[in-house]
């Protein structure tokens, strides 16, 4: 895509057109972007002197990675062992409900994107989510509907 192409121009121009270069490209692409939209994926290939595929390959692999937009405020709900006997699931499942979206979804207002993550770091106030910097613990399902009670409620498409 030719726009996509002249904004990442100055980005690309940082990175020498060979494949060792490919994770800190995608990386240097995603810092800009926010995500790495398929177009761009063609457009990093090209640069790094590697088929698409691989490119693909590469980002799909990382976990750092995302093809998907991302919200304002990310929502990261632990699904550690402490959490998880703890109800890290029900906390998961009325997140969902509150905001409308599912595990790996942004709410259509770009304001929340939901994702789980191994362990935020207090496994001893769990179950636990994060909402950018700030921790939430010792969560109820009702804890979470006020939390959330003013989010939107239908999923970007
Ligand atoms: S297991 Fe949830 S904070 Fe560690």
């Amino acid at each position: 895509m030719a726009s996509t192409d002249t904004d990442l121009a100055p980005i690309l121009d940082t990175f020498e057109r060979r494949p060792e270069t490919l994770i800190s490209l995608l990386q240097a692409v995603q810092g800009r972007l926010g995500y790495l939209p398929p177009e761009v994926l063609g457009t990093v290939a090209r640069h790094a002197r590697v088929p698409r595929s691989r490119v693909y390959g590469v980002a799909s692999f990382y976990s750092q990675f995302r093809f998907n937009p991302v919200g304002r405020h990310r929502v990261a709900v632990c699904r550690g062992t402490a959490c998880h006997v703890r109800g890290a699931r029900l906390i998961l499942e009325e997140l969902e409900r509150s905001l409308g979206i599912k595990e790996g979804q942004t709410t259509e207002d770009m304001e929340y994107s939901l994702e789980t993550v191994a362990c935020i770091g207090c496994c001893g106030l769990s179950p636990c989510i994060s909402v950018g910097d700030e921790v939430s613990a010792k969560l109820t399902a009702k804890k979470v509907r006020k939390l959330f009670k003013n989010a939107q409620r239908s999923a970007h498409k």
